[in-house]
């Protein structure tokens, strides 16, 4: 078995051989731009951690995990268009850089190579994960509509946010687990359980997420602080002080949304912290980190073997970055 950190650079010495040499350089050079600054890998990882949990990697696991993670990065570069975001990952974002039009090209391109991964499977595995992951790159579609369509909406249901970032994260996540175990050979029923493992683990992530766009430290985190506040996003935060927030509080909080002033973010911000979010988004992260935990018990291997799965998953839910 391998830990996380052994798996991150195994997977890492795979990736960086693949830079973009084709014509026009204008639409490669974006990629390599992107892709050279990384991030933490978490998919693959997880991929080959859902492989490896049943039998020693194989090449299969290989191209699966290369194909999420270009899909994860294409998912950005189209995100960072849609949230108006300047920064990722520490630098500015690739349509900033270079213009809304190429992001979009440059991310379609690098979608239509992650294909070029999948190619690459076993033809035995090849229809299974094909499927799976045609449906999870639908459902990030659906997912991320929803999470835009949410923005012109006063109030969400907390059901709807949930099933919202399930769709737009956690089935990505969840999906990449999955891939690897059907790789290793994994029963139907260890597959459903890797699979639930993933995608309540997922939203736990995006929770976390979701807290840090509102109180991490940029330095750290790499994308803009009050990012989500500015679009307004209708995270969990905002629903969680829509319902707390005094009668006062609450009439401020929608004329922030209606008038858009240039100190909305620090107006939030401070009725979120009146509003102690940070208890509640703990216990809601919990909530769902224990579902996964469940899932992640029941799966029939011994559990030795889930250590690192269980190592990357705790690492998940604390994150700064
Ligand atoms: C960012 O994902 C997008 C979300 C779904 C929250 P990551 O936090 O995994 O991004 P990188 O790849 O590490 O930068
Ligand atoms: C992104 O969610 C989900 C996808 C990219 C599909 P966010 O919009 O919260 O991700 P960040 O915060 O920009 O990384
Ligand atoms: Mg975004
Ligand atoms: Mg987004
Ligand atoms: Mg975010």
């Amino acid at each position: 078995m391998h830990s996380v950190k052994e798996l991150t650079e195994k997977f890492s010495q795979h990736f960086v051989k693949h830079q973009f040499t084709n014509k026009p350089a204008s639409l490669y050079e974006p990629l390599n731009y992107f892709l050279a600054n990384s991030g933490k890998r978490i998919r693959p990882v997880l991929c080959l951690m859902g492989n490896e949990l049943f039998d020693d990697i194989t090449d299969n696991a290989y191209h699966a995990a290369m194909a999420v993670e270009y899909f994860h990065n294409f998912s950005l570069i189209h995100d960072d268009i849609m949230d108006a975001a300047s920064l990722r990952r520490g630098l500015e974002t690739v349509h900033i850089k270079y213009g809304t039009n190429t992001a979009l090209l440059s991310g379609d391109v690098l979608l239509i190579y992650c294909y070029e991964h999948i190619n690459k499977i076993s033809n035995n595995y090849l229809p299974r994960i094909l499927h799976l992951f045609n449906k999870t790159a639908r459902e990030v579609c659906e997912g991320q509509q929803a999470d835009m369509d949410f923005e012109k909406h006063e109030n969400v249901l907390l059901e709807d946010y949930i099933e919202m970032i399930s769709l737009k994260t956690s089935v990505l996540l969840a999906a990449s687990l999955e891939m690897g175990a059907i790789l290793g050979g994994a029963s139907e029923g260890n597959c459903r359980h890797i699979y639930e493992f993933g995608k309540n683990l997922g939203i736990a992530f995006q929770i976390q997420d979701d807290y840090l766009d509102a109180f991490g430290n940029p330095e750290k985190f790499g994308k803009e602080v009050g990012g989500d506040i500015k679009q307004n996003k209708k995270t969990f935060l905002w629903l969680h002080v829509l319902e707390t927030a005094n009668a006062g509080q609450k009439q401020e909080l929608l004329n922030l949304i209606k008038d858009n002033p240039a100190d909305k973010v620090e107006k939030v911000l401070k009725i979120y912290k009146d509003c102690n979010v940070d208890a509640w988004a703990n216990e809601l992260k919990e909530k769902y980190f224990q579902i996964a935990l469940k899932h992640l018990h029941d799966i029939a291997v011994v559990s030795s073997r889930k250590k690192p799965l269980l190592e990357l998953a705790e690492f998940l839910i604390q994150r700064d970055y």
